[in-house]
């Protein structure tokens, strides 16, 4: 198969970790023989620095142009006196906007292999696999008016959603917790926004499209703490784009680090895949910052991009035995004995882990052919 991506590393550990995702990228493609192309644009602070802007209008042409795009992470402290349109986070919004993605793809799952980096008790978070449905165009993020009025003192933003745009993010979540555990929990807080009242509302006249999926609503306080308390509970989490945005890394808590979410975003006309982390620039170019992340990124490009399910759980399988064997890097390590891996050494291990898992999979489908 072939397939066309362009790879936005962006700032702070954005380059270390995307570099480890590629490579496993590779590694699918030189062993199925598939065409995968790579090409490299600027976004971020990156762009700001050789472009004068967050997105340049090279990185809009070559996205569209592209069958994917892997970003790694944008933002960088020495752009925080610049107002929100012109810092590299806008790069990244102004990116979503063109490639026209709705539905952010966040899922969060308790690793046993990690069951003790948690915070949380091991016995709260078995088992927990919840997949966040973020809805990534819309809401204070994108709405109008926006603006920081000097003279008065005032700012303000503005939460705004249409019917159309809860509408089609909500399918896209109630399709796939079909194929789950069946169960939808919608989160916002129509006790006090209209807003989320117009949610509300919405999601309950889609849910009569899908009659086996169970659907409760929550409101986002209460949801952030039942998180914490019992994440099992949650299959599908869909919500609006700031709730969102906070939901998923409070998941960072019950999986035992932000470093191992991934994402992928779906619904518009390229898709675009993101580890949920962000730049940490205070840990950038140590080599210590977490790639599995962004390679269980990769595994979520293969599947939604590439259709290939085979080497998408093949990717997931190889972190899942690297993380067994005691694999860690410095986030992951919490008052563990033994060695703290880089970022490039425990890329090395998981895509070591993925030719052997490749390997099998060809040899089960050989041994298949024969017996047939
Ligand atoms: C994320 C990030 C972004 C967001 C920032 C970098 C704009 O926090 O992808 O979760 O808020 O969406
Ligand atoms: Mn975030």
């Amino acid at each position: 198969m072939q397939l066309k991506v362009l790879v936005l590393a962006g700032d702070g550990i954005g380059p270390e970790v995307t570099e480890q995702a590629i490579r496993v990228l590779r590694t699918v493609a030189a062993h199925g023989d598939h065409a995968f192309t790579f090409e490299d644009g600027l976004i971020g602070g990156a762009a700001i620095d050789a472009a004068g802007t967050p997105f340049p209008p090279a990185t809009r042409e070559a996205a569209l142009a592209s069958d994917a795009v892997f970003l790694g992470a944008v933002g960088h402290n020495k752009f925080n006196a610049l107002p929100p349109s012109e810092r590299p986070e806008a790069g990244l919004l102004a990116l979503r906007a063109a490639l026209g993605g709705f539905a952010n793809l966040r899922p969060a799952f308790a690793h046993p292999a990690l069951a003790d980096n948690s915070p949380l008790r091991p016995a709260v978070i078995e088992e927990v696999d919840i997949l966040f449905v973020r809805e990534l165009l819309g809401g204070l993020y994108f709405g109008q008016p926006r603006e920081w009025n000097r003279a008065t003192n005032e700012a303000w933003n503005t939460m705004r959603y249409t019917r159309a745009e809860i509408e089609r993010v909500a399918r896209v979540a109630f399709e796939l917790a079909g194929k789950r555990r069946k169960k939808l929990t919608s989160v916002d807080k129509a006790n006090v926004l209209e807003v989320s009242q117009l949610w509300r509302a919405t999601v309950n006249e889609v849910a009569k499209d899908y009659p086996e999926i169970t659907v409760e609503h929550e409101f986002v306080d209460a949801c952030s703490m039942h998180l914490m308390n019992n994440p099992r509970r949650f299959d599908v989490i869909l919500t609006e784009n700031l709730f969102g945005d906070i939901l998923s890394d409070e998941a960072g808590v019950i999986t035992g680090s932000l470093g191992v979410l991934p994402s992928a975003t779906i619904g518009g006309q390229v898709d675009l895949f993101e580890p949920v982390h962000g730049s940490a620039p205070d840990i950038a170019g140590q080599g210590i910052a977490n790639p599995v992340g962004a390679i269980l990124t990769a595994a979520m490009l293969l599947r939604h991009s590439a259709k290939l399910e085979a080497e998408a759980l093949a990717v997931e399988q190889a972190v899942r035995t690297v993380l067994e064997s005691g694999a860690r890097t410095k986030d992951l390590a919490r008052g563990q004995q033994g060695t703290i891996l880089s970022t490039q050494e425990m890329g090395t291990r998981v895509n070591d882990a993925l030719i052997d898992v490749l390997r099998g999979q060809a040899e089960s489908a050989r041994l298949t052919g024969v017996t047939r």
